[in-house]
């Protein structure tokens, strides 16, 4: 018996992929006689006048039944007495391609439905590069509805020159293709008599004996570390799913990113102990000596991974919202969660031609090269040699949503040749000498909302009281440092990354930073905190309402907004993201100015 096969199905809304699966079932004796029974009376009232509609076996949800297409991936196990199977039924629809990339994510095989009526579509390419990307490596194209155009040999050898063609645009590794009848049957369990030129296998022959596992295409072993096992002082075990190769007792592995080195001192397969244990097996090896793995880390051996904060990826897009460039995120790489800024887009491949068009933004289902820079050094590797290590999701730090799904090109060994230089003189000792802890209080609100004049009166405050200070101000900021940047969402995401950086060295300077800037969302004064540091950054929403803002309309900014002679202005026409959990919230329509300072000062004091 061959190994459990799990499959992915994809086609456009008619071309008949839920019919296929549900006609090898039938065929192949797989279903209970009661759900035989059910299906017959089903079709009755069903689309096919009374035959068989072998589609209904497999709708198993309401809504896909009602409007004829299938939605969300539905994922079905079956068995023949050559191999066991799990097929994931995915959505054709463009609107659903999230949904397709995660039943992709999870298969070794594609089938892709061709309608012989039609003959290569749009959604075809888009189908069989979003697998691509996924990682699959074996695709069966399987030229559906034969019977609709009489079996004729001339066109189905058509289809077939036009599928190895995408086979090469696409760079599809392995790729069978075979013509069938779904609703007929001709080829999808047993060998047609309709098209005796037709000298393959059939598709469930296909199935059952096509290898997917090509061992030899992975190097080394390698195990990220999911959890450091400690039941009690005596053993401590790292867990986790061997990702390729396998593993023996005295092996000796390297922990990354460390690089440190020690022999395995025992393996232990769920709680049983082993001489060994491989790919894709759930393992728990203890080391002969102390070091430092903490989950995130791999264990390998017999190959080498990078270690590198950056690197260049082609990801695919999910989210409604577009991507920006500069927008920060948190990625998902092997068991690593750590936040990262989708920095370059440096182009968009046109899912139909696979064109290089330039673009600044990505919108839903698009896909492209990026430049990718984590907040720390990461552990990873290609794609093309570790798909486990090289394949990442981007997660939306507000939605918690997954935003997109990637995997590494290479990597960007920018920071490779720069060493953080070690200074005598550190920030303590500055900051000591000032007699001050060093703090950055980033004020965010509207334009008009008092940030501006409120962090000038405290500044003042501070000053006075002897401490020594600085205000970065988000107008005058504009007119030096930052003259090069305008107010699209990527402007704005690097406008507050330069100021976050800028604070952060104040503060190594040992002074009080004070921002005011309208840092309108709420990813990027996250990540201005965490490059500030969080122990240091202290969040101040000016929450004075936008009527109020108006109302002053200090500059006549407002108003002109109004009259749509000032693009993307906050609160008009661009948006703002409330904080959810500032530090301290100040609203200056509520008292004067002195007032409010005499308030934010009081909340400071547990800071300073
Ligand atoms: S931020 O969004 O990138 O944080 P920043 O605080 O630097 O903005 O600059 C805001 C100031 O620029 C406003 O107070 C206003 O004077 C001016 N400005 C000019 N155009 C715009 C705009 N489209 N949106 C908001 N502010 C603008």
């Amino acid at each position: 018996m061959n190994g459990l096969l799990k499959f992915i199905t994809c086609g456009s809304v008619d071309d008949g992929k839920s019919t296929l699966i549900g006609h090898m079932l039938y065929d192949a004796k797989l279903l209970f006689t009661d759900q035989e029974r059910a299906l017959e009376l089903d079709s009755r009232v069903g689309s096919r006048e009374g035959q068989i509609d072998y589609s209904l076996l497999l709708d198993g949800l309401m809504a896909e039944r009602e409007q004829g297409i299938t939605i969300d991936a539905a994922y079905r196990y079956f068995t023949t007495e050559k191999r066991s199977f799990i097929v994931a039924d995915t959505p054709g629809h463009e609107e659903y391609t999230r949904n397709m990339a995660v039943g992709a994510s999870y298969a070794n095989l594609a089938v892709v439905l061709v309608d012989a009526s039609q003959g290569i579509l749009i959604q075809t390419r888009r189908h069989a590069r979003i697998c691509a990307l996924m990682g699959i490596r074996h695709f069966v194209f399987a030229v559906n509805k034969m019977d609709l155009i009489r079996y004729d040999e001339g066109i189905y050898w058509k289809i077939e020159k036009e599928i190895k063609k995408l086979a090469v645009d696409l760079e599809l590794a392995h790729v069978t293709v075979i013509p069938v009848s779904a609703t007929e049957g001709d080829n999808v369990t047993l060998q047609s008599s309709n098209m005796p030129w037709y000298k393959g296998k059939t598709l469930l022959g296909h199935l059952e004996t096509v290898e997917v596992e090509d061992a030899s295409e992975e190097e080394g072993f390698v195990l990220p570390v999911q959890r450091v096992c400690r039941p009690d002082h005596t053993f401590r075990g790292f867990q986790g799913q061997i990702e390729s190769g396998s593993v023996h007792r005295g092996d000796e592995i390297t922990v990354l990113p460390s690089r440190e080195k020690a022999h395995v001192q025992a393996v232990f397969v769920t709680d049983q102990e082993a001489s060994q244990a491989w790919k894709g097996q759930a393992a728990t090896l203890t080391l002969d000596r102390e070091i430092d793995v903490s989950r995130g880390c791999m264990l390998v051996k017999d190959t080498e991974l990078i270690v590198s904060s950056m690197f260049t990826a082609v990801i695919l897009w999910m989210d409604d919202s577009e991507l920006t460039q500069g927008k920060n995120f948190l990625v998902k790489i092997g068991t690593k969660l750590i936040s990262a800024a989708v920095m370059d887009i440096k182009y968009r491949i046109d899912i139909h031609t696979g064109e290089h068009l330039a673009a600044t933004r990505l919108y839903k289902n698009e896909i492209a090269v990026c430049d990718i820079a984590a907040a720390e050094e990461i552990v990873y590797d290609t794609f093309q040699k570790h798909k486990g290590a090289g394949s990442f999701i981007l997660i939306d730090r507000v939605t918690n949503m997954t935003s997109a799904c990637g995997v590494v090109e290479h990597s960007l060994r920018r920071s490779e040749n720069i060493v953080w230089q070690k200074l005598d003189i550190t920030r303590e000792i500055r900051a000591g000498r000032m007699g001050q802890k060093p703090l950055t209080l980033w004020f965010t609100g509207l334009s008009g909302s008092g940030k501006s004049a409120l962090a000038n009166e405290l500044e003042k405050r501070l000053s006075v009281a002897g401490r020594y200070t600085m205000l970065l101000d988000g107008d005058n900021i504009r007119m030096g440092l930052n003259k090069n940047l305008g107010f699209e969402p990527e402007d704005r995401i690097e406008n507050i990354r330069r100021i976050a950086e800028v604070a952060r060295l104040m503060n190594d300077a040992g002074l009080i930073v004070l921002t005011a800037f309208i840092s309108p969302f709420a990813g990027d004064r996250q990540n201005a905190r965490n490059i500030v540091g969080e122990t240091n950054f202290v969040e101040i929403y000016v929450s004075t309402p936008l009527e109020e803002c108006e109302r002053r309309d200090a500059k006549g900014l407002y108003q002109k907004a109004r009259e749509g002679r000032i693009p993307n202005f906050t609160g008009i026409s661009s948006p703002y993201e409330a904080p959810k959990n500032a530090d301290i919230v100040i609203d200056t329509s509520r008292q004067s100015l002195e007032e409010s300072a005499d308030l934010v000062l009081q909340a400071l004091e547990k800071y300073m």
